[in-house]
């Protein structure tokens, strides 16, 4: 299936991603420059963050810190409102952990508790801070969450992160129901599996190249970006990637 896309043009406006300095992220990044977005990428390395900056210079800012920290979100968004005026487009919230690949039964507590402080809370916060941004510049602005084929159908020893992908998809219908007529559109992007290090951690028996790559996952990006997905009634979609990806 491949949906008809308006591209959105995004030119002078501004975009966050979360985890935007490696992986998924740096790919959905990379696409937002090329439709004319200045983007700030955020994360706990400043070392890949750097390099995703050097990939497209003066369009990707780095952001050091930590999703789930309620103080580096405030910061986070004045950094934006100051050289935005206040606006922000296009929100991706795309860092993510994975926790141990373990039985619920042996699942350390400390480890339950870091996945969801990252995955949920990190979400949660970020989109708190910086939705007075995407407000004003609504109608037309877009969230989007990263999830996972196990945050709708929960399969054995994938623990916490399951959980907390189920979570995200909870976040995402609430987010989207409550801001329905504000002009702010919320949705769900579950990539499947990608050639990623995470991937690569959770499925070490796995030959990475039989997968997509992060670049790949943009098509669906560019659809929950585009007038064809936004409104009232089509706010709070949870779309799989791989039925927007080009096929050779
Ligand atoms: N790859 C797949 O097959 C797959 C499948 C389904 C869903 N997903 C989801 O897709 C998203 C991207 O995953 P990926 O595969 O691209 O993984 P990745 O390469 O490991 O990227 C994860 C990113 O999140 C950042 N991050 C982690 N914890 C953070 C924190 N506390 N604060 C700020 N940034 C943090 C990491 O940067 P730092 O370490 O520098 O902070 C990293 O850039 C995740 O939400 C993941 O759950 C991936």
């Amino acid at each position: 299936m491949s949906k008809p896309v308006t591209p959105p043009d995004l030119s002078g406006r501004a975009a966050v991603v979360t985890g935007g300095g490696s992986g998924i992220g740096r790919a959905l990044a990379l696409a937002l420059t090329d439709l004319g977005a200045t983007v700030w990428v955020v994360g706990r390395r400043r070392s890949v963050l750097l390099e995703t900056a050097s990939l497209r210079s003066g369009q990707i800012h780095p952001f050091v810190g930590d999703v789930a920290d309620a103080a580096l979100a405030e910061s986070l968004a004045s950094t934006v409102a100051e050289a935005t005026d206040g606006t922000l487009a296009v929100l991706v919230n795309n860092a993510g952990v994975l926790g141990p690949r373990a039985p619920l039964l042996d699942y350390p507590q400390e480890d339950f508790e870091e996945v969801f402080r990252v995955n949920v809370f990190g979400v949660s916060i970020v989109t708190r801070a910086l939705l007075p941004l995407l407000l004003s510049e609504a109608p037309g602005s877009v969230v989007v969450n990263l999830s996972s084929g196990v945050g709708r159908v929960g399969r054995a020893q994938w623990g916490a992160y399951a959980a907390s992908k189920f979570a995200v998809e909870g976040l995402t219908q609430v987010w989207a129901d409550e801001l329905r007529t504000s002009g702010v559109s919320v949705h769900a992007l579950n990539p499947g599996a990608t050639r990623t290090a995470m991937r690569a951690e959770a499925k070490p028996e796995e030959d990475p190249s039989t997968l997509p790559t992060p670049t790949d996952i943009v098509p669906s990006l560019l659809y929950l970006l585009s007038p064809e997905a936004a409104g009232p009634s089509r706010t709070g979609q949870s779309i799989d990637a791989r039925d927007f990806m080009v096929t050779s």
